[in-house]
C-alpha cells in the first residue's frame, strides 16, 4: 500500500517543502512509492512557492522545489494521510491539538535522525539563515524515514 505522508512546518516555505522534495527524490532512488505533500500551521504564505534562498540551496543539491505551493494544514489531513511529520516541537503541539480521534499519527522528523545525533527539531532557516545546515539535517532524516518505511 502506498504510504501517504504530510510534512508540516510553520510557514510551509522552507523546511516542510524541503522535506517533501528531498524525500520524493530519495524515495524514487530506492523505488519506494509514496504520496507526499507539505503544509504549514500558519497561513501567511499560502499559495506562494518555497522561499527563494531555500529553493536555491535545494536546487544546488538536485531538489527542484519550484512547483510546490504553500498551504495551511487542515483537519481533513489527519484522514487523508497515514503519517504527519512535524519539523519542530511547536508544529507538533499545534498538530496534536488539531488531531481528531483515530487520525494519522504525528511524529517529529528528527525522530528519524541518526541515532545519537542529538537533534530534536529542524532549526528554522528562515530565521537562522543556515539553509545548507537545514538541508543536511533534512537529508539525514529523510534517509532515516525511508529506512524505517523499508523495515
Ligand atoms: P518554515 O519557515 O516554517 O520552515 O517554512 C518559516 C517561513 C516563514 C515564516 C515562518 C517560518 N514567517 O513567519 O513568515
Amino acid at each position: 500500500m502506498t504510504q501517504r505522508i504530510l510534512f508540516v512546518c510553520l510557514g510551509n516555505i522552507c523546511r516542510s517543502p524541503s522535506a517533501e522534495g528531498v524525500v520524493r527524490v530519495k524515495a524514487a532512488q530506492r523505488g519506494i512509492n509514496l504520496d507526499l505533500d507539505s503544509a504549514g500551521t500558519g497561513d501567511w504564505h499560502a499559495g506562494e512557492p518555497p522561499y527563494g534562498p531555500m529553493q536555491n540551496a535545494a536546487k544546488a543539491r538536485g531538489y527542484d522545489l519550484s512547483e510546490l505551493r504553500a498551504r495551511v494544514v487542515r483537519v481533513e489531513d489527519f484522514g487523508d494521510f497515514d503519517l504527519i511529520v512535524a519539523m519542530d516541537a511547536d508544529n507538533m503541539a499545534n498538530l496534536r491539538r488539531m488531531r481528531p480521534e483515530g487520525g494519522a499519527e504525528v511524529k517529529l522528523f528528527t525522530d528519524f535522525a541518526p541515532e545519537g545525533s542529538g537533534w530534536t527539531e529542524v532549526p528554522d532557516p528562515y530565521y537562522t539563515r543556515d539553509f545548507d545546515g537545514a538541508l543536511d539535517l533534512v537529508e539525514a532524516c529523510a534517509d532515516g524515514l525511508l529506512d524505517a518505511l523499508s523495515r
